[in-house]
């Protein structure tokens, strides 16, 4: 269906995926390919919703599911459909994963999340997930795991990285050990795309 190249980012809070997404699209430029470094939840209206539940209270979580659902169609409607079809190397920091895995922590079934998805959703040609333990992730981040709510946040991550090592074992993922520094992990990362062919 699509004629560029579609390379997904994901892992929990801390593993430094916006970072190493920045420096893969440089790789690629670099190279000559035309880049397009998109996130989710996007900067638009339904994205804003679910940053600004972060301050405000959180959504419910059928409202929170429908406006990561709604925020992604747009963005495959008006961009990532669109650049792919262009012959563009879209990277994205954070997708469906992200939605498999957090709102599966949250109580619904990741693999329903995941054909709710998967109906309008382009699969990736590659999906890199950023793998790191939860105490290192929160160190990062700058939570001990020592309030009431670094410990529910804690018990939370678990439950994502579980979810998202499920997906260990098809074809288009690869698992990037993201301990070490910056430049460790963004070589793994190419080593991992050059691996896969691209
Ligand atoms: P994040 O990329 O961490 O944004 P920021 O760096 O601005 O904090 O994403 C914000 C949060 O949204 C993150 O905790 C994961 C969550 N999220 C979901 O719960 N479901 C989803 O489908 C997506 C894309 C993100």
């Amino acid at each position: 269906m699509s004629r560029g190249l579609f390379i997904v980012i994901e892992g929990i809070d801390g593993t430094g995926k916006s970072t190493q997404a920045a420096r893969l699209s440089e790789w690629f430029r670099e190279r000559g390919r035309e880049v397009v470094l998109s996130r989710e939840p996007t900067a638009g209206p339904w994205g804003r919703k679910v940053r600004e539940s972060a301050a405000t209270g959180r959504l419910s979580p059928e409202d929170e599911l429908e406006y990561f659902l709604n925020d992604r169609r747009q963005h495959v409607d008006e961009l990532i459909g669109p650049s792919l079809a262009a012959g563009k190397v879209v990277i994205l920091d954070r997708y469906y994963f992200s939605t498999m895995a957090y709102q599966g922590a949250r109580g619904f079934d990741p693999l329903e999340i995941r054909r709710k998805n998967e109906a309008f959703a382009p699969r990736p040609d590659l999906l890199l997930i950023l793998d790191l333990e939860v105490d290192a992730a929160l160190e990062r981040i700058g939570a001990r795991g020592d309030t009431a709510n670094e410990f529910e946040q804690r018990e939370n991550l678990e439950r994502c990285r579980e979810i998202f090592m499920s997906l260990c074992g098809e074809g288009f993922v690869r698992v990037v050990d993201s301990q070490g520094t910056l430049d460790e992990v963004a070589q793994r990362i190419r080593d991992a795309v050059e691996a896969s062919g691209f």
